[in-house]
């Protein structure tokens, strides 16, 4: 199982610049078979090596996703297109069926919650930079609060959850929590 290996301070893990966290890890092949077919698809657009990458992969199938990964020479470019501003960006890019766009470490139960009701005029949501304590940025105990943003089409964002705790972002998505 991979773990990370990072010393230094809590400051630093906090300040944890991308191309750090983004860990060189040796990608196990996928050998879980998924055989749901009503299961969303998520395309996730990462680098090759990256490992919080890839658990966070395994948490969004652990969650009732199906995703499947894609290696694109320029990244940049992936976000370009899905015009994902550079301050809401991170290190990996997911976009659904319907084309909405999920950026960075956001927890499969906000991505569950916004597909069961699409919010008008938004393209998706995204978890900048990569929070320590975020579903595949695990490191000891640490965790440091965050925001999920809805991103929308004009450019603007709201903030569409406020991670407190571990135990917040791993609470299962109710249907119930969708208002009609
Ligand atoms: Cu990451
Ligand atoms: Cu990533």
């Amino acid at each position: 199982m991979y773990r990370f290996k990072l010393a230094g301070s809590v400051l630093g893990l906090l300040m944890l610049p991308l191309l750090v966290a983004c860990n060189d890890v040796t990608e196990n092949p996928d050998t879980s078979e998924q055989s749901a077919s009503d299961t969303e698809k998520l395309t996730v657009y990462k680098r090759p090596t990256c490992g919080c990458c890839k658990k966070w992969i395994d948490h969004l199938e652990a969650e009732g996703f199906e995703a499947s990964a894609e290696h694109p020479v320029d990244l940049g470019a992936i976000k370009d297109r899905y015009r994902i501003k550079n301050n809401l960006r991170s290190c990996h890019t997911a976009v659904s069926s319907q084309g909405y766009v999920f950026e960075g470490h956001i927890p499969a139960r906000y991505i569950h919650q916004f597909l069961a009701s699409p919010p008008v005029d938004a393209i998706g949501l995204s978890v900048p930079a990569m929070p320590v304590g975020s579903p595949g940025m695990e490191y000891e105990d640490k965790f440091m609060p965050y925001p999920v943003l809805l991103m929308k089409k004009d450019g603007s964002t709201e903030v569409f959850a406020s991670v407190q705790s571990v135990a917040q972002q791993h609470q299962p998505f109710n249907q119930q929590e969708v208002q009609p």
